[in-house]
């Protein structure tokens, strides 16, 4: 895959030689995102940060990635902020836009949306999430903290077994990560959802036909033998009606006696948050927040550094950001989390 100049809009432009070459230059950002040196090298570059569906961590780690590597950032967020609430095509919308920066991040609720905006731009567009579809960015980010996660355990992606909970209809997330994970060798998907969202069948079958071992099932129950727990969010926005939405609610919690009855003592929690803490749904408890096998810090954490690189190879200049770099003037102690 060439990144230079190109848009990054699903992870079906991704193989295993493109996604190596990610972490590796995600890897080579820790120092800046540690802030123990700062680098300017995208210095006078804008990145339009356009989002416009709810967000937080995937909104300001774009800005945040892109302030790290030196550049400025331009947001808009919200429809009704923007033309496009007067009945402007995404098409022109990107024509205008694509004039003020040099690459674009998006998110927008419509499936496809980020790709017909892409084919108005005359800049990179990076796809920050398109309704239920995609989310590649925020599966690079998983795929990179697993590949961590495993390397601590002795283990690799490949031979991995990953449970992942929830709705797994409507998250996209699961949705990205699931066909990343089919590039890689026999990873067992166990797949644990109310029927009525199970993991869609084109997904399921591209699992299955890449040779995994998929598993699904409605209840979660006996011992399961996986090395990660993705655990996802009832994706209320999507359904027709709060009420329809509040029938999951809380079907499937995670604490810390649930996870012992189920899991192995090292089995490692992820979750794209945001958590529902609201006490009808905590489907993450925050009695599980002193476990070391949760990860969903590790993941924010490492959000910044892959958003950092995808920016550093679509702008072409992931060979020279050291050469960019001094040390910081201020106090810095930044660890990992
Ligand atoms: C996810 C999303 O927006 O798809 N969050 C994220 O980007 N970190 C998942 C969610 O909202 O539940």
């Amino acid at each position: 895959m060439e990144f230079k100049g190109n848009h990054v809009l699903s992870v079906n432009q991704f193989n295993r030689d493109s996604i190596q070459k990610v972490f590796d230059v995600a890897n080579q950002m820790a120092p800046y995102a540690l802030r123990q040196k700062r680098t300017t090298v995208l210095d006078g570059a804008i990145l339009g940060n356009l989002f416009f569906e709810p967000s937080t961590r995937t909104r300001v780690s774009f800005g945040t990635a892109f302030n790290l590597l030196g550049g400025e950032v331009r947001e808009t967020t919200g429809m009704d902020n923007s033309a496009l609430a007067k009945g402007e095509s995404l098409y022109d919308t990107a024509r205008v836009l694509s004039g003020y920066s040099d690459v674009i991040a998006m998110r927008h609720p419509q499936a496809g949306s980020v790709s017909e905006f892409a084919e108005g731009s005359r800049i990179p567009v990076i796809n920050g999430g398109d309704g239920p579809n995609e989310h590649p960015t925020q599966a690079l980010l998983d795929l990179y903290t697993i590949e961590k996660e495993r390397q601590y355990h002795g283990g690799t992606i490949d031979g991995l077994h990953i449970a992942m909970i929830g709705d797994l209809k409507f998250g996209r997330t699961v949705h990205s990560l699931s066909k990343l994970l089919s590039l890689f060798n026999n990873v067992k998907f166990t797949l644990i959802s109310p029927s009525e969202l199970a993991m869609p069948d084109d997904i399921l079958a591209r699992l299955e036909n890449a040779g995994h071992e998929v598993k699904v099932t409605d209840q979660l129950e006996g011992s399961v033998d996986a090395d990660i727990c993705y655990q996802t969010r009832i994706q209320e926005e999507r359904f027709p009606s709060q009420d329809e939405a509040n029938k999951y609610r809380g079907k499937f919690r995670l604490n810390q006696t649930i996870y012992t009855k189920h899991f192995q003592s090292k089995t490692v929690i992820m979750h794209p948050l945001p958590r529902d803490s609201r006490a009808d749904a905590n489907e993450l408890d925050n009695d599980l927040n002193m476990n070391p096998n949760l990860a969903i810090f590790r993941q924010t954490d490492n959000g910044v550094l892959v958003r950092m690189a995808l920016f550093a190879l679509t702008l072409g200049v992931d060979n020279i950001v050291s050469k960019f770099d001094r040390a910081v003037n201020w106090y810095s102690n930044k660890s990992q989390s």
